[in-house]
């Protein structure tokens, strides 16, 4: 069952470059994206849109709603499930509401989901279990083609996601009249995903080095700036559920306005600078924490000539929309030596379930 691999989530970690590749596939033809079902809808005077998953999911539309924000003039908001049904928000025939859930069960998601129909809001889901809860209450539910996710860590179900979701905003900015100037580059490079996902995983000798590095550890930080803000949050996520080292997300430009009294010599923090417009102020914050002592890993799609940076590992220079997936594999593959390591349960971490059917 587990195809040759030790664990299940190693298995589904290398099933990425076919997820990818199930779930582009039919999708796009030429410059088009081909998503029909959204058809149905009618986006014309949305003027409000939430992205709402938990955990995983909810990074994705973190992720989601940063494209929003950059496509669309309208109020794009994501927010966990689990706060969103209480936090009163605005929702009204003028807003839509995207959830996100691997399981499609997900009992916060599912209330949340109930309360947005009520008010009267439009909705799609993105799922990856045909037919689970969700889509008998969305009014659209596109699927990730992920193939079944058995690890509770979720891996395979989030680079899918991410893709999937990159295709819908750049369809609803399309049915909203605002096809994005950038959407044939992202097309193009989306295209090339199974391809550049492979490579990444052939670094896992690579990635298994820094794992030593992480293994001691009480505590790893993880930061950068923007899109690259998605990476930082699910590398964290996945460090902490699988290895139990604690690690915290943040954006690189908040770490002086507190954080930055955590570092100390030998501490390990963990980059990304994948955002041509703040690349080089990330650096310069990883500079800040050089100087007080850490131990830095740096993800990266340049050269970083400036500085002599021990650990690096390069990702290809693909269209910046784009790098949390080939970062992502990298810190999946992190996390599972980290874990692996130190004898952890990858597949069963403590505590978790696959799927979180209680509020
Ligand atoms: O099935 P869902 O996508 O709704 O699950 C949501 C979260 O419980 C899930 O993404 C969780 O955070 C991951 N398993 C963590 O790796």
């Amino acid at each position: 069952q587990k195809g040759g691999f030790e664990t299940y989530m190693l298995k589904e970690i290398y099933e990425q470059p076919e997820a990818i590749r199930e779930t582009l596939r039919g999708r796009i033809s030429g410059n088009q994206i081909i998503l029909p079902k959204l058809d149905g809808l009618d986006l014309s005077a949305i003027d409000r849109i939430y992205i709402v998953g938990c955990g995983t999911a909810y990074h994705v539309g973190i992720y989601g709603s940063t494209l929003l924000q950059r496509w669309l003039p309208i109020s794009a908001i994501s927010t966990p499930a689990s706060e969103f049904r209480y936090g009163h928000p605005v929702v009204d025939e003028h807003t839509l509401c995207i959830y996100i859930s691997q399981s499609g069960e997900t009992a916060d998601t599912l209330a949340a989901l109930k309360m947005t129909n009520e008010m009267g809001a439009q909705s799609i889901a993105i799922a990856n279990v045909l037919g689970s809860s969700i889509s008998r209450l969305a009014n659209v539910t596109l699927y990730t083609c992920a193939g079944p996710e058995v690890a509770v860590a979720s891996t395979k179900a989030f680079t899918t996601q991410l893709v999937l979701i990159t295709l819908l905003i750049i369809k609803i900015a399309e049915m909203m009249g605002r096809r994005p100037q950038e959407a044939d580059a992202v097309l193009h490079d989306l295209k090339r995903m199974p391809e550049i996902v492979d490579d990444m995983l052939k670094k896992s000798d690579e990635v298994k080095e820094y794992a030593e590095l992480l293994k001691d550890q009480h505590d790893a930080y993880f930061i950068g700036r923007q899109l690259d803000y998605v990476s930082v949050l699910e590398g964290a996520l996945k460090l902490k559920e699988i290895s139990y080292v604690h690690a915290d997300a943040y954006y690189a430009g908040e770490l002086k306005h507190g954080p930055i009294a955590l570092i100390e010599q030998g501490t390990v923090v963990i980059a990304m600078a994948t955002q041509p417009e703040v690349a080089a102020k990330t650096i310069s914050n990883i500079e800040e924490t050089m100087a007080r002592g850490a131990n830095v890993i740096l993800i990266t799609n340049k050269e970083q000539p400036a500085l002599k940076f021990d650990r690096v590992m390069r990702i290809p220079e693909i269209h910046p929309t784009l790098t949390c997936i080939p970062v992502t594999i990298l810190l999946q593959l992190l996390a599972y030596h980290t874990a692996t390591e130190k004898g952890r349960d990858v597949d069963k971490p403590r505590n978790l379930a696959k799927s979180v059917t209680v509020e």
